[in-house]
């Protein structure tokens, strides 16, 4: 999709569609001389939020359509904002219309600026347009939508013009989060992500590195190993680097993504009913991916190093067992009494590589309990994080994103459920609160670290039939590094 940005009046105007509320749309109606053909189509019409009506007025007019949004009159919280827009978007989609004006952000919500309701609508536009079906050979139908140009006053200009930069970066880095989610696992492996990163590589200022297993052998890194070494798919640490701070040696901020590719569980084996989402289990590495290109396209002047522990979690002959000391490349021992504890083993290797950049934050994304999705469902992330301003600002931009975290703790208390009879620590922890003590577990490798971790079980793939990934917190980063900038 083309986003763009107009300062032309409504009066002058020409779209296939234009998207506005009842009464910007009943003066552009007047303006065409179809006041009355505005009056009969909306007579039974109800301008309340959530309704919408779609009026064609023919190839004579300027205006070819006008989807008339309920809802948009006085001052509307951001839900409110956020409902009028999905349901503009809706409605959208459904119209033959190759090219829409949406004019709805010209409406005032509480303590918004046309910036913001300009991410909200684009955001809201490309959610419903969104879908993956490059394995499809029938019931394919692209979107008519090419082009959409968002309206502005010479007030709102500016902020609308970069929500339009802004936003047609981060949507596009979000839909690649979802699309490398959404891959099946026989083609999402640890080297299809590194090619994927790879493409990055063509961007300015960024370049792409790897690890293989020998050198991750030879960097101690004995966790990530003992997860990848079941697998005949050889495992992958990716690196990508974005030098786009006006300082060059700014600190980093350094995102880590747990990119499980299929997880089993490995030998500590997992039921088989519904074990086919376990190939969303790469979607932390999808998000940072995301994220990143998300930053680079938008020219976020930051600098970003973002690490992918891509593997694989299978049962095999080679596979670790229940039972099994790791040396991590920490140093610390960890005894692994569960193999389907994994994303924990790749990340807490990822995390000690992170302390080499000397970064200002480390925030790793994961799905990584089952149990976070019991704390929260699907609506809100787990935030944990050892440093107060960071999961502020983590917690801060999932509020203006709408892409929403909550804040979890990493107590001593539930920190002492991670003792092992034999080694340093042991890879699960006792007493219930399983996304909590998997947190604890990775803490143990970011003392030194302003360092946060989103657990994304619940809100990256919601459950059931027709689930497929979000890209979320694509929207919460893009936030966060926004303001970093
Ligand atoms: N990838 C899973 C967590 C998960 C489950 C994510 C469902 C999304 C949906 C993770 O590797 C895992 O298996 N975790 C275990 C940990 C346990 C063995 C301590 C879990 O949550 O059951
Ligand atoms: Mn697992
Ligand atoms: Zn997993």
């Amino acid at each position: 999709m083309k986003y763009s940005t107009t300062t032309s009046t409504l009066a002058e105007a020409r779209t296939d569609c234009l998207i506005a509320g009842f009464s910007q749309c009943r003066r552009a109606a007047g303006q065409q001389g179809a006041a009355s053909h505005f009056r009969n189509a909306t007579t039974d019409f109800e301008d309340k939020s959530g309704q919408t009506l779609l009026i064609n007025f023919g190839s004579s007019g300027r205006i070819r359509r006008m989807l008339v949004v309920g809802g948009l009159k006085g001052t509307l919280t951001e839900s409110d904002f956020r409902k009028a827009a999905a349901a503009a978007a809706k409605a959208l989609a459904a119209v033959k219309a190759k090219s829409a004006l949406w004019a709805i952000h010209d409406i005032g919500v509480k303590g918004r600026d046309p910036y913001w309701k300009t991410m909200a609508s684009i955001g809201a536009l490309n959610d419903t347009l969104y879908s993956f079906n490059p394995y499809k050979t029938s019931e394919v139908t692209p979107p008519t939508l090419k082009a959409v140009a968002l309206h502005a006053d010479g007030r709102s200009r500016a902020n609308v013009a970069r929500a339009v930069r802004h936003g047609q970066a981060a949507l596009a880095g979000l839909d690649w989060a979802r699309d490398l989610g959404n891959q099946p696992p026989n083609v999402c492996n640890p080297g299809f992500l590194l090619k994927e990163a790879r493409k990055l590589s063509r961007l300015q200022n960024v370049s792409v590195t790897s690890l293989d297993e020998k050198k991750m052998t030879e960097l101690g890194m004995g966790a990530f190993m003992a997860v990848s070494q079941g697998s005949d798919t050889p495992g992958r640490m990716i690196i990508i680097r974005y030098n786009g701070a006006r300082k060059a040696d700014e600190a980093p901020v350094v995102l880590i993504g747990k990119g499980i590719t299929f997880d089993t569980g490995g030998i500590s084996i997992k039921p088989s009913a519904n074990m086919h989402e376990m190939k969303w289990d790469m979607c932390g590495a999808a998000t940072v991916m995301g994220a990143t290109r998300a930053a680079i396209d938008a020219k976020l002047p930051v600098n970003l190093i973002t690490i992918v522990a891509a593997a694989e979690n299978m049962p095999s002959g080679g596979a670790t067992r229940p039972g099994d000391i790791v040396t991590t490349s920490s140093g610390k021992t960890v005894e692994i009494l569960n193999t389907d504890a994994e994303g924990r083993l790749v990340l807490c290797d990822a995390i000690t590589y992170a302390t080499r950049y000397k970064p200002k934050a480390v925030i790793d994304v994961a799905t990584l309990t089952g149990a976070a999705i019991v704390a929260l469902g699907n609506h809100a992330t787990a935030v944990y994080a050892n440093d107060e301003d960071l999961a502020n600002a983590l917690l801060e931009a999932g509020e203006y994103s709408g892409d929403r975290g909550w804040r979890m703790p990493l107590w001593d208390e539930y920190q002492a459920s991670l003792k092992s009879q034999f080694a340093d620590l042991a890879n699960i922890g006792t007493g219930g609160a399983g996304s909590v003590t998997a947190a604890c577990f990775l803490s143990r490798f970011a003392e030194d670290l302003s360092w946060a971790h989103l657990d994304i079980a619940g809100t990256a793939f919601p459950k059931g039939p027709q689930n497929g990934a979000t890209g979320r917190p694509v929207g919460m980063l893009f936030r966060y590094l926004t303001e970093q900038a």
